[in-house]
């Protein structure tokens, strides 16, 4: 469910023409639907509301602080993985206290920031780097509160970059020895041991992989319990999928199927009254985002037809990195265009810049405006500034009016912080 729909054949976000968007704020462009944020938001927090529980969005899925503080104004907390994601929260005025702290490689000063803050949970993930906690928060003359990443070698069935439960994987510490790490976090005076966490990957279209990896964890968590800890959070991560609107893709489990799956697998530990802790990105900004690009020019090959587009994989990189499928309409509708097989691609010198292969597309004509559907996570958040094409704007719709809530960057911008030495 979003709202970016055809009225009278032309495309909306909202109240608002895509159009006049586009007009007024030039392409390619980032739009995102305040209503579907939170609608999106509210249907997650529902499908809980059976647990004692806590969101936090994920914020590398969308890190823009409008988004950001919508998403906290409705009552949602963090996941962040860097300083930079902690500075990004704080600035938009989140909770400090609804902060989670995720990540492989956590620096000592982004700890020491993190503390210095008072975030609710570091998520730890190796010895070495409780080891460090630890002493960076005795500097601070503080306790830091931990949950370890436990790595439950689960089979999330996603694409390979976005699987990080199997025991291959970099994250998380192995179920083998979780426990063992628990107790050496316990010797150790600058820690406080709060809870347990898991991620197992992203864009999940089934829901037993969650409740595989929460009944391996029921049976540490409980182990934990007996031998005297008071965990106190289980956080499960992220991962509901989207659809994103390819013809044979699986459909995503809808969050009610989610929440229902997620109670029923923590049964058993009701006796411990834990707070749950999700880490949702995608699903929550996902289809509440879309890319309207412009079209430059139509070409054909011997074997294709390519429709050159304004926007490129440095502004929306998935279809490059992961093969992954965006639906693309023209935002203006007829009837009468006939449907051809095209590849949607940008102006960046390499093979990999496309938006799409092979797709069925009614035929657009240079000039006119396409819309990326499900940019809002991962899109602008993973955009580079490769080829020294400034990022997109993105812009924030509410009902009939519109915000520009990330200015286009220049060309002055991207070479500011550069210099050349004297001796040159
Ligand atoms: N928590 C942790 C620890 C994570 O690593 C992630 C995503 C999430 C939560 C949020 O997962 P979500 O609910 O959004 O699935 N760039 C890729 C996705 C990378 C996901 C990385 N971790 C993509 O464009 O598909």
């Amino acid at each position: 469910m979003n709202h970016f729909n055809y009225r009278d054949n032309e495309l909306y976000c909202e109240d608002v023409p895509l159009a006049t968007i586009a007009r007024e704020v030039g392409t390619p462009v980032y739009v995102y639907s305040r209503a579907t944020l939170a609608r999106h938001y509210l249907v997650f927090d529902q499908a809980l509301s059976s647990l004692d529980h806590l969101i936090c969005f994920s914020v590398k899925a969308n890190s823009n602080l409008a988004v950001l503080r919508l998403l906290g104004n409705l009552g949602a907390g963090a996941d962040i993985v860097s300083g930079g994601e902690l500075y990004r929260v704080l600035r938009a005025g989140g909770d400090v206290r609804k902060i989670v702290f995720s990540g492989v490689g956590k620096t000592a000063s982004e700890m020491r920031e993190a503390l210095r803050a008072g975030i609710l949970i570091f998520n730890v993930e190796s010895r070495d780097e409780l080891v460090l906690l630890d002493r960076v928060a005795g500097e601070e003359g503080v306790r830091a509160p931990v949950a370890f990443r436990v790595n439950p070698d689960v089979d999330a069935e996603t694409h390979p970059y976005i699987s990080t439960g199997l025991k291959e994987n970099k994250f998380g510490i192995p179920m083998a020895a979780a426990h063992e790490h628990y107790r050496f976090a316990r010797t150790l005076s600058n820690i406080d041991i709060v809870g347990v966490d898991c991620h197992i990957g992203s864009q999940l279209t089934k829901t037993s992989p969650f409740a595989d990896a929460i009944v391996r964890l029921n049976q540490l968590i409980q182990g934990l319990a007996d031998d005297g800890f008071s965990i106190r959070y289980l956080d499960i991560g992220g991962g509901l999928g989207i659809p994103y609107g390819k013809e044979d893709e699986p459909e995503p489990p809808t969050p009610a199927d989610y929440g229902q799956t997620v109670s029923a697998a923590l049964a058993p530990l009701a006796d411990l009254h834990l707070t749950v802790i999700c880490e949702p990105g995608r699903v929550i900004a996902g289809n509440a985002g879309a890319l309207v690009t412009r079209v430059l020019y139509r070409k054909s090959s011997e074997a294709k037809h390519f429709t050159v587009v304004d926007a490129a994989f440095n502004d929306l990189m998935r279809p490059a990195l992961y093969g992954s499928f965006h639906p693309i309409r023209p935002v203006v509708h007829r009837d009468d265009r006939p449907v051809h097989v095209t590849d949607v691609v940008g102006p960046i010198c390499e093979s990999g810049d496309f938006l799409a292969r092979d797709r069925e597309l009614p035929e657009m004509e240079s000039g006119e405006l396409a819309c990326v559907g499900a940019a809002g996570a991962y899109g602008f958040a993973m955009a580079s500034n490769y080829n020294t094409r400034p990022r997109p704007a993105e812009v924030l719709v509410d009902g009939d009016r519109y915000a520009v809530v990330r200015r286009r960057e220049t060309v002055e911008q991207l070479v500011d912080s550069e210099s050349i030495p004297d001796f040159l």
